[in-house]
């Protein structure tokens, strides 16, 4: 058979370390890979170079317009998934759109409108959604009551991204990093958020002018009652515990999910955990929302993480930040 994104052709933009993850992935999976578009000229003509293709572009415009392309794979910094994604949605292209989807609620309502106006697919590239240790995990625990969800990582992992800490363009830790424990968490309790409570702090003086916590400590409330806690942080990461890390329990049942997503330990299943490193390469490989992406294009269903879902991670974002700014409780929009 061939690779199942055989006959379709994309482009990147963004052109640093995911976008040519991108690359790399999309070509992997048979796609023609054949604008790169990157602010920096530099940067588009380097993967142009690392990857082949026709052109390399500082004009996203060019991509837009370019009627042999129909996927968009955008890893640009934060400020611009916005503008760049409702332009690919209004030009028919299908779009994967690294997290977070947008900086704030609004935007990334007006995205997920062009992209159901448009009626292209579009899938946030939250991809812990579709890691097998995660999935098993939403398949024992349907309705979990208790959650919950870290990020703890070393703050030397992001020395080399000192935009992620700018109000313009990055919107520091919680909504760059930990949104995919908040987009987790949301998937897992498998319902919208209602209320959040959060603390922050910042300990580290290299986090730029802009207040975003280092240390946040936060509490979702959700609509059909369940409830979870959040630890956002940049000031270590537990060997044991891994950079992410989330438990779930149901009142019967509980899981543990560890490993960098990778590790489902469960108590009161029938399994007993679940391991992807353990599971056949090509399994493996799959578990990616590029793949998910192709796949609803073909079959023309939604994708495991569409607009409307990267929207909500994006609210509670806003909301524990917030909350965390104004020391108030804030209702999640
Ligand atoms: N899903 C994941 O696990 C994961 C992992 C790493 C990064 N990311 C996300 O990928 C995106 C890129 O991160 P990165 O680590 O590759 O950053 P990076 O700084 O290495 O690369 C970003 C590139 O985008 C370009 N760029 C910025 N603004 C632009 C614009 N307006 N138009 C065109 N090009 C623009 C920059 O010049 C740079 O080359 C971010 O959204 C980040 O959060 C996701």
């Amino acid at each position: 058979m061939p690779p199942i994104g055989c006959g379709f052709k994309a482009a990147v933009i963004g052109c640093g370390s995911a976008g040519r993850g991108h690359a790399e992935k999309a070509q992997s999976l048979g796609l023609e890979v054949v604008g790169f578009g990157d602010q920096l000229e530099d940067a588009a003509e380097r993967a142009r170079t690392e990857f082949g293709g026709r052109y390399a572009t500082t004009d996203a415009g060019r991509i837009m317009r370019d009627d042999s392309i129909d996927v968009v794979l955008i890893a640009t910094h934060h400020d611009a998934h916005h503008p760049l994604a409702i332009a690919a949605a209004e030009a028919g292209k299908h779009i994967l759109l690294e997290k977070p989807m947008c900086l704030t609620y609004a935007q990334a309502v007006e995205v997920a409108e062009a992209v159901e106006k448009a009626g292209v697919k579009c899938v946030i590239n939250c991809k812990f959604r579709i890691a097998p240790a995660v999935r098993k995990v939403r398949q024992l625990l349907p309705r979990p009551r208790v959650s919950h969800g870290q990020l703890a990582m070393s703050e030397s992992e992001n020395i080399g991204n000192p935009w992620l800490w700018r109000a313009d363009d990055g919107g520091g830790l919680l909504i760059s990093t930990t949104v995919h424990t908040i987009d987790l968490l949301g998937y897992l309790m498998d319902d919208a958020a209602d209320r959040v409570y959060a603390e922050g702090r910042v300990f580290g003086d290299n986090k730029g002018s802009e207040g975003y916590p280092d240390a946040l400590v936060g509490t979702i409330l959700w609509k059909n009652g369940g409830i979870s806690t959040v630890i956002s942080t940049d000031q270590g990461e537990n060997p044991l515990a891994s950079k992410w890390f989330l438990e779930i329990w149901d009142g019967e049942r509980t899981a543990v999910l560890s490993a960098h997503m990778n590790r489902a330990d469960f108590s009161g299943c029938d399994v007993g955990y679940v391991d992807a490193r353990e599971l056949p390469r090509e399994t493996q490989d799959n578990a990616a929302m590029m793949v998910n992406l192709i796949e609803a294009i073909r079959t023309d269903g939604d994708t495991l993480c569409n607009a409307r879902d990267g929207a909500h991670a994006v609210a509670i974002c806003n909301a524990l930040d917030a909350a965390a700014r104004t020391g108030t409780p804030q209702t999640v929009q």
